[in-house]
């Protein structure tokens, strides 16, 4: 059995960067989907996002998303109803074409972020007000916030950053119902905590993530996809205690890593040109991400080595006809 680093490395230039599989197609950052009728194909590619910017591939991420989101979509359809019909291929996925809200649900249990926008920035410039949100004197940098919250963004176009708003602000700006609002926010709670706690059985933190909805058959139900590395924070619970008390960061398994190494070696944070992935930060990339799915599964991960593309046309030309 070949050791999946060598499989990740041989795959470095056979990862999806764009897919063609005729018809209507929207392109998101990570997912093209193809609409069908009242159904659409959402296609995990291996384009990876942070700081708003797409910044290349990683080796079987579309499969490890993909497979990810299916996991948490299965276990949680009693918590919340979502628009998954079937996986059709290792990196996509039949679903419901809903219309999206235009809000993002951000649930958070911990004081943490990256960007200047993060809730961790906005806490540290001395603000105690986020989202609508009163924060208590004396929170520690990536410690447990007195309860979790929800800090919904407006959702960004394409290039645009999500803005981080208030309750009260969204349903005034009139851009999601309160109806629709309050199904989704109640939701989104009730989601995170099952996270949580299916994490921490797992010996992981889920620190925060972001939720989408939409509305399809007059219900409104979660689209997307759900605590993946991608729209989620998770740390190692093992080392938390003590790192923290050393004043040393939490160690992370999710898309945290590749920010760092942005961060850390090359001074990048969002503004101006993203610097290019290299291999070996692609691989280490992948690995994390496997590791991830591995952990929270509790299973194997078995990697998909045909040729992405070929694979995908194969297995979904059928749906698109
Ligand atoms: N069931 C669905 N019906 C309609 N649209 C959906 C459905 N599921 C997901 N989408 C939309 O498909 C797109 C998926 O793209 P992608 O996940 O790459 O996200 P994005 O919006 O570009 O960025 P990000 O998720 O990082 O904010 C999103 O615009 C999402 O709202
Ligand atoms: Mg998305």
């Amino acid at each position: 059995m070949t050791d999946l680093r060598t499989i990740a490395s041989n795959l470095l230039d056979k990862t999806v960067k764009e897919t063609d599989l005729g018809g209507q197609k929207h392109a998101g950052k990570v997912r093209d989907s193809y609409l069908l009728g009242d159904q659409r194909l959402i296609v995990v590619s291996d384009r990876i996002s942070a700081f708003d910017h797409i910044l290349g591939t990683i080796p079987l991420k579309g499969q490890l998303l993909n497979q990810a989101a299916a996991y948490w979509l299965e276990k949680t359809q009693d918590i919340a109803p979502n628009h998954l019909i079937k996986v059709v291929d290792p990196a996509a996925m039949l679903v419901k074409n809903c219309i999206p809200l235009k809000a993002e649900f951000v649930m958070r249990g911990y004081l943490a972020g990256t960007t200047e926008t993060s809730i961790l920035r906005s806490y540290e410039k001395g603000l105690r007000n986020f989202c609508g949100h009163r924060l208590p004197d004396g929170l520690s940098a990536h410690g447990k916030l007195p309860k979790n919250i929800m800090t919904p963004t407006t959702k960004g176009d394409m290039g645009k950053h999500d803005v981080n708003m208030s309750k009260e602000e969204i349903l005034a700006s009139g851009v999601v119902s309160k109806q629709h609002f309050e199904a989704a926010e109640e939701m989104a709670y009730n989601l995170f905590a099952f996270g949580q706690k299916h994490a921490a059985e797992k010996g992981l933190i889920l620190v925060d993530t972001k939720y989408e909805f939409g509305v399809c058959e007059g219900q409104v139900m979660l689209i997307d996809e759900i605590h993946t590395p991608d729209s989620s924070r998770y740390w190692y619970q093992d080392d938390y205690a003590t790192r923290m008390a050393a004043g040393k960061r939490p160690r992370s398994l999710d898309k945290e890593y590749v920010r760092r190494w942005m961060v850390d070696n090359h001074g990048f944070r969002g503004d101006g040109t993203p610097p290019l992935l290299d291999a070996e930060v692609r691989v280490e990339a992948a690995l994390r991400y496997i590791e991830n799915y591995e952990t929270v599964t509790g299973s194997t991960f078995t990697p998909n080595t045909e040729d992405p593309a070929a694979r995908l046309k194969k297995n979904l030309e059928g749906y698109l006809k």
